[in-house]
């Protein structure tokens, strides 16, 4: 099953409740969390996405982008989070943050940037329940999609597969109908679109227009 993520990077920032109500046909909601230090950006924290819970019913898909993110987990936790992905590059303890965020009932995501490869997952792969791979830099919406990312994607979903594990990888950055085919070829199934989905002014026909590209393009 594909599931379609809306990135609320992309929503109107002052109208955050009513931008919530034109995607409750989505999957999840993804939030990015950035603190401009692993990141050149700063985004939200947990008060604002707690603040958000009571407006919609979907799930809260929180990407970390921050530096030492172990201190954080129980905010996020707090604030409503059920899935929780934290990057490999600013984790020193990966297993002991993925446990914390599992024994907080959400599910733990290892998030990975485009630079990084995918061999650096095989210690930490039986501790998560999903990859979020990158395909841009972390940092902002609208970039360009890219593609080298694609094979190690593969990489990924044969390394999963081996091992028999239930691990669902997702993927983040400049995912639209035209890159959305070859992401869920290559073993993704959960799609992160940001300006793809919010930059369009009907929600339903942008989320609609992704789906039918996975399920009717060739790739
Ligand atoms: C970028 C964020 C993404 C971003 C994606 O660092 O992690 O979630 O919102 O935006 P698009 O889909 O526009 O590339
Ligand atoms: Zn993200």
């Amino acid at each position: 099953m594909i599931r379609i993520a809306p990135s609320l990077l992309s929503a109107d920032f002052a109208r955050l409740a009513d931008e919530l109500a034109t995607v409750e046909h989505a999957d999840l909601l993804h939030l990015d969390v950035m603190d401009g230090h692993f990141v050149p950006n700063l985004t939200i924290g947990p008060a604002l996405i707690k603040a958000l819970r009571k407006h919609t019913k979907l799930p809260f898909d929180c990407h970390l982008m921050i530096a030492e993110p172990q201190r954080y987990i129980g905010a996020f936790l707090d604030a409503g989070a059920d899935l929780i992905s934290i990057h490999i590059e600013t984790e020193p303890h990966l297993q002991r943050a993925l446990q914390m965020i599992r024994d907080g009932g959400a599910k733990a995501g290892i998030a990975i940037n485009p630079a990084t490869s995918a061999e650096s997952l095989t210690s930490a792969l039986d501790f998560c329940d999903y990859i979020l791979v990158m395909t841009v830099n972390p940092g902002f919406g609208g970039q360009k999609f890219i593609e080298p990312v694609v094979p190690k994607i593969r990489h990924i979903a044969r390394l999963v597969r081996e091992r028999g594990l239930r691990v669902e990888i997702e993927v983040d950055g400049g995912i639209d109908a035209g890159t959305a085919p070859r992401v869920v070829d290559a073993g993704a199934s959960i799609l992160v679109a940001g300006s793809a989905v919010f930059g369009k002014p009907d929600r339903d026909a942008a989320m609609r227009a992704i789906r039918d590209a996975v399920t009717t393009t060739r790739v």
